[in-house]
């Protein structure tokens, strides 16, 4: 695991400074005490109730040496790790940094960028080359936000203004896990952190400003190859929701258009059961008419490669499985809980399939 970005390879050296450090020490002291014992243990014929060895008291100068020894190696541990939390304490060049506020919630992850007029769920898209400022807030408990090849864990804790940054050398795919217990679902909270180029970043940036696309309205809309035609290849003519990927970065540029068949009726149904079993009540559809802000925005939904806060990927039948048994897939959640639950909520098999067709055209 090695690390991709200044903050994380930061935090390794420090580490390995310190194994070093305690390496030394280790060999030291177990190397000294295996000679004493070997050297100085009752030998055969020797009678262990002989009279003691000469005893002395102290010796200054193998004290004073040992005292300086130990000033030197805790000073050489203690350099990098002051200059290390400077590091990564302050955000460099703040004027050019993106800034992203992170919200923790029982269990995913609100992602919204303020100058943007962006809000995601669970998907941390940034660009490659900039550092990222994080406002870290949670909304009930202590929820932990952790990238491991990008920075190491910071906490979000109610009522306390946490911030750290981070930085991609280049663009990937990569995961993210919630790192601090809490509550049954922790284990299942995790999201992903996607970098892009300058260019797809602002192309992803135009497309997520954007209000969720209207199936219905506009049945032409089928690609959008128009607004990025980078992305454009026979691969993703073919590609499907349910077909496994070359690889998560591949699948995630794929995953931002619209792809296969539509079938434009079966969307406008769908769209009409989010509004008729109150899921509108909690979710975000920017253009649809929804604004709940209970649970994730889905605005763009289809673009994201996971669901259920990076549990599964975003396929057909794991959003079916979602939308049909939420509890089965992730343990007291609150679209369950407080959802389902209360309004007694009983989704038919026709329901669930409009309304995987439905939230899967929100690019
Ligand atoms: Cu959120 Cu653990």
């Amino acid at each position: 695991m090695l690390p991709e970005g200044p903050v994380a390879r930061n935090q390794l050296s420090v580490f390995y400074v310190t194994l070093w450090v305690s390496i030394f020490i280790f060999l030291t002291v177990g190397g000294v005490l295996a000679y004493a014992q070997i050297r100085f243990r009752v030998k055969k014929g020797q009678e262990d109730d002989d009279v003691p060895p000469p005893q002395t008291h102290g010796h200054p100068m193998v004290e004073i040496g040992l005292i300086g020894v130990s000033i030197l190696l805790l000073v050489i541990i203690a350099v990098p790790t002051i200059r290390g939390i400077w590091f990564q304490y302050d955000t460099p060049e703040p004027e050019d940094a993106l800034v992203v506020t992170v919200t923790g919630y029982q269990w995913w992850f609100k992602f919204e960028y303020p100058e943007l007029g962006i809000v995601t769920a669970n998907e941390l898209v940034i660009p490659t080359d900039r550092p990222i400022h994080l406002d870290l807030r949670t909304l009930d408990v202590i929820h932990s936000f952790w990238v491991p090849k990008l920075a190491g864990k910071v906490d979000l804790i109610p009522n306390r203004a946490n911030h750290m940054w981070l930085q991609a050398d280049q663009e990937g795919y990569y995961w993210g896990q919630c790192a601090e217990f809490c509550g049954e679902s922790h284990a299942n909270m995790k999201f992903r952190l996607v970098s892009l180029n300058e260019g797809d970043f602002e192309a992803w940036v135009e497309r997520q400003t954007g209000e969720a696309r209207n199936v219905s309205d506009d049945a032409t809309a089928m690609t959008w190859s128009d607004l990025d035609p980078k992305i454009e290849s026979a691969s993703l003519e073919e590609s499907d929701f349910s077909k496994p990927e070359v690889s998560s970065f591949e699948g995630w540029k794929r995953q931002q258009f619209p792809m296969g068949e539509e079938t434009p009726e079966l969307i406008e149904q769908g769209r009409k059961t989010f509004v008729d079993q109150k899921c509108v009540m909690c979710h975000t559809i920017r253009g649809h008419g929804a604004a709940g802000i209970i649970g994730p925005d889905l605005t763009h939904f289809g673009s994201r490669t996971t669901v259920a806060a990076g549990m599964l990927d975003n396929t057909t039948d794991h959003l079916a499985d979602w939308l049909s048994q939420p509890e089965e897939v992730k343990p007291g959640n609150i679209m369950y809980r407080d959802g389902y639950v209360i309004n007694k909520t009983e989704l038919s098999e026709d329901d669930v399939q409009a309304l995987v067709a439905y939230l899967h055209s929100l690019k």
